[in-house]
């Protein structure tokens, strides 16, 4: 069941129009948002990203938080799983095609959700393969936009050599992955890069910094150097989808001993049980 403009209905009954502008110029952005004992995590951190996503294309959000709560609320209702992702995906509508904002045309919204499955046995203990690459995307990576080509691009360089993650160096220094945020472990200290245009403010990056903060984990968010991401001990990939993984391998070479680290334990056991809390305080 998903929820297109107004209406709920099977994923085979939807559809857009050509002439949609998120079809046409990818013009919309959008949120992926993990749902944990069917409670959205996090959400109102998610909805405050999305009112930045919408601030940064200028368009209007459609909907007030009570309303989004409401829909998602449904949307989860209506589907199967205890844990699933929701992806919601807001476009400036349907016009004719020009350029310039068309002016008086509602926007169109799509939710839809599948369900979250768990990360086999065997990715939790040897981690992932990935690859690096040259940043060549916009300098508004701060906005989630749908208009995701050159992360697709990106990201297909790591599938082409069966990697699980592309890891972005612009101008000799770690901005994100295509689809995560990465952190770096060097002698037990996690560094995370800092937020700016150059990359999306992960929301699984803000828990991990929590994380590390509330357990006197050492952090620090600066500048990471290319050398610094190829000497690390640890290297480490979150996202809603992906939660915290390991990054084993980095272009062909171990990373630190080959295998998930302490740091990545660690953080991984208190993700798990701050997940369980937060969904039993009934909290997002
Ligand atoms: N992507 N950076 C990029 C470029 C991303 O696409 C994502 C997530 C992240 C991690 O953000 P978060 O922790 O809020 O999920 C960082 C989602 C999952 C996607 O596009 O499917």
């Amino acid at each position: 069941m998903i929820y297109l403009n107004g209406k709920f209905m099977p994923i085979e009954k939807a559809t857009i129009s050509v002439l949609d502008r998120g079809f046409i110029f990818g013009d919309g952005v959008y949120e992926v948002i993990p749902v944990y004992s069917r409670k959205p995590f996090r959400l109102e951190h998610h909805l405050l990203r999305l009112q930045h996503s919408l601030d940064g294309i200028r368009l209007n959000n459609p909907y007030d938080n009570e309303h989004w709560h409401n829909l998602l609320e449904q949307i989860i209702d209506n589907n199967k799983g205890e844990d699933q992702y929701i992806y919601l995906h807001i476009t400036r509508g349907v016009a004719k095609r020009e350029h310039a904002f068309p002016e008086n045309t509602a926007p169109t919204v799509f939710i839809m959700s599948s369900p979250l499955p768990e990360p086999p046995q065997k990715l939790l203990e040897q981690g992932v393969t990935a690859v690096t690459a040259n940043d060549n995307r916009w300098i508004r990576c701060d906005i989630k936009a749908i208009s995701l080509l050159p992360n697709v691009l990106l990201r297909q360089l790591a599938t082409d050599v069966q990697a699980a993650e592309t890891i972005l160096l612009r101008d000799g220094f770690l901005t994100e992955g295509s689809s995560s945020s990465i952190f770096v472990v060097k002698d037990g200290l996690l560094l995370a890069p800092p937020k700016s245009h150059l990359m999306l403010p992960g929301i699984t990056y803000d828990v991990v910094l929590d994380l590390a903060e509330e357990n006197n984990i050492p952090y620090k968010v600066r500048e990471i150097s290319e050398i610094e991401l190829r000497v690390a001990d640890e290297i480490l990939l979150t996202s809603s989808t992906r939660e915290i993984t390991a990054i084993t391998r980095l272009d062909d070479q171990p990373v630190g001993c080959g295998k998930p680290g302490a740091r990545y334990s660690q953080l991984q056991k208190l993700y798990q049980h701050y997940k369980r809390t937060v969904m039993r305080n009934e909290l997002s």
